[in-house]
């Protein structure tokens, strides 16, 4: 029998108009520019605007880019799986509400959250169902608007995250494109350095929690810092030894965006070249779930099938991990 792989078909975008720059964010905290350029590599991030407008409104813009784009009937569509961090409610899934809203009404969907990684361990997830032969077309939207959960007093956070959305759709493959393998890992340990306290079910929202500013997202940089350098750069490692890859064989590094140090550490210790490492951080800074599949659709038609891509990810949990993934197609 043949063997049935997971290949990524198609994919789609929706970024916010609003523009959020260095220059702007020197009006709004003791920051500057250059620190932020030289710190990050970010020099705008994009902010989700108007009233009613949650993290659907996004996921669904970059549905329906792929849908036009691909010409892929919504009613074909198995399953929608929405990564995201910022969910429209804590209640009722974000992503049933976009399956809904594109049309995709022979569907099932669910979120998946873990972090700055729920897209990565959502290609993980979407691909088991395609090579299991359970469904036939797999849709995979990241979507976050961190903008939400951002304390715009806080220099320490504020500078970093945007908002934005990007979809991708996973369908069988028999000629061996597609997901390869996966080093998944995470660690409790990491809870205390990125979180929001409250709001959740051991501290449930009070005048108290809002007024101490626990509904916002609260880092310890450095050690944050630290751990995404040596993790991101030993699951890079380990899985290009354990499918014998070299340097060489690897066309693109798909590395989440939070800090172009923290890429470009990651890209040195497999000794990739620059213009192997795919990176957007500068137009869009963080966007937690949708950083992935943002570098997809900015570096879609330099992709070619059989590329050799390596998705790596590091967020809150702490979670992280690495992706082999045989692009399937030239745009
Ligand atoms: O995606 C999820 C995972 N998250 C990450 O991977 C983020 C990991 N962390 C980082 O990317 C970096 O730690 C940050 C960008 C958040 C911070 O950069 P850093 O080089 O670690 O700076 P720091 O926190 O050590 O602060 C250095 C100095 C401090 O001043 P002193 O104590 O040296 O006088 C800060 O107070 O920079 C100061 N500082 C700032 N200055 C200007 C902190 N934030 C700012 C700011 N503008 N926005």
């Amino acid at each position: 029998m043949t063997k049935i792989t997971a290949a990524i078909t198609a994919v789609g975008k929706y970024l916010p108009e609003y523009i959020l720059t260095n220059k702007e964010l020197e009006t709004m905290v003791d920051t500057n520019d250059e620190w932020i350029t030289t710190r990050t590599g970010i020099k705008e991030r994009r902010i989700l605007k108007g009233e009613n407008k949650g993290t659907s409104f996004m996921a669904i813009k970059a549905a329906q880019d792929l849908l036009e784009k691909s010409g892929v009937d919504a009613k074909d569509i198995d399953m929608v799986i929405v990564a995201t961090a910022t969910p429209d409610m804590p209640v009722a899934s974000t992503a049933v509400y976009t399956a809904t809203e594109i049309g995709a009404t022979n569907a099932f969907a669910f979120d998946l959250q873990a972090a700055c990684s729920s897209f990565l361990y959502g290609i993980s997830t979407a691909s088991s169902y395609i090579e299991s032969g359970r469904y036939k077309k797999v849709l995979l939207i990241g979507s976050d608007k961190m903008s939400s959960i951002i304390d715009y007093t806080d220099r320490a956070t504020c500078i970093i995250f945007g908002d934005g959305a990007g979809a991708v759709l996973f369908e069988p493959n028999t000629d061996g494109l597609g997901f390869q393998d996966e080093y998944l890992r995470s660690d409790g340990v990491g809870r205390e350095y990125l979180k929001i306290e409250a709001g959740g079910s051991i501290l449930p929202p009070t005048e108290e929690t809002v007024k101490n500013k626990q509904h916002f997202v609260h880092q310890e940089g450095k050690t944050v810092f630290k751990y995404a350098v040596s993790n991101m750069a030993d699951v890079a490692t380990k899985i290009l030894e354990r499918n014998n890859l070299t340097k060489n064989d690897v066309s693109w590094l798909a590395s989440h965006q939070a800090n172009k140090r923290i890429i470009e550490a990651t890209a040195n210790r497999i000794g990739l070249e620059d213009e192997k490492v795919m990176m957007n951080i500068h137009k869009y800074g963080n966007t937690t779930s949708a950083t992935l599949p943002l570098l997809l659709n900015d570096y879609e038609k330099e992709l070619k099938k059989g590329d050799n891509l390596i998705f790596a990810a590091f967020g809150g949990g702490f979670t992280w991990g690495a992706i082999y993934l045989k692009w399937a197609y030239n745009a």
